[in-house]
């Protein structure tokens, strides 16, 4: 076994258990869905979990929702009353994502929205305290310029996928469409006056994002 899979198996080792809800959702994805690992699984759902904890949100948006898990982990931070947004434009993972909020007891704080996440934002008047976008690579700048002015200054962004299964430092995959993208978000984070960022290197990385003026 590699030393790369023994320290994962490690750390997994020691990070909070998943809970049951959560374990079952990735199974049934993987049994039913396609491309299932597009789900944020374990070691990143609970990074979100801890993120969203720290800042408490009153409102949460998720740009992809896919089955639900960064959802239901992202929704433990609520403080009580808040409300997660979560846009999905494929209509067929509606009801698998429905059935966990449910089984979680969770469904009442999370507001499923099935369309185009670029139609979708502009009609829902909300400000978000965290932003997690995680849809379609190629659309990261366009969903970036839509939600700046729903974040309030001092509320955060979470992107993922910004290292694009280190697609970004291969000069070969700059043509492809969705490297592009990834490479044009982060260099317009790192290139945007109003925020500080770090890019944290888990899984397929995570941009992590604060505003810090209008
Ligand atoms: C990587 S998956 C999301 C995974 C999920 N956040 C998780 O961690 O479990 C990306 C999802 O974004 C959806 N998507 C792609 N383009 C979209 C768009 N323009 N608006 C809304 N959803 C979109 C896809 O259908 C897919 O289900």
């Amino acid at each position: 076994m590699s030393r790369q899979v023994l320290i994962d198996r490690y750390i997994l080792d020691h990070t909070s258990p998943e809970e049951d809800y959560l374990n079952e959702l990735d199974r049934e994805t993987h049994r039913k869905v396609l491309h299932p690992r597009m789900l944020s699984g374990h070691l990143q759902g609970q990074i979100l979990s801890m993120i969203s904890c720290m800042i408490r949100p009153k409102h949460i948006l998720e740009i992809g929702t896919f089955t639900g898990y960064s959802a239901l982990c992202l929704a433990k931070g609520l403080v009580g009353g808040g409300k997660l947004h979560t846009i999905e434009i494929d209509d067929e993972l509606h009801t698998l994502a429905q059935k966990y909020f449910l089984q979680s007891g969770m469904a009442n704080y999370i507001v499923q929205h099935t369309g185009d996440a670029r139609n979708i934002i502009p009609t829902i008047n909300e400000s978000f305290e965290l932003v997690f976008i995680d849809a379609d690579k190629r659309e990261y700048c366009d969903y970036y310029h839509l939600i700046f002015d729903h974040i309030p200054v001092g509320g955060f962004l979470l992107a993922d996928n910004v290292l694009w299964d280190g697609k970004v430092v291969e000069p070969e995959a700059a043509s492809e469409d969705q490297t592009r993208g990834i490479l044009e978000f982060n260099d317009l984070v790192q290139n945007d006056p109003r925020v500080r960022n770090v890019i944290l290197p888990v899984r397929d990385g995570i941009m992590l994002v604060q505003k810090v003026a209008e």
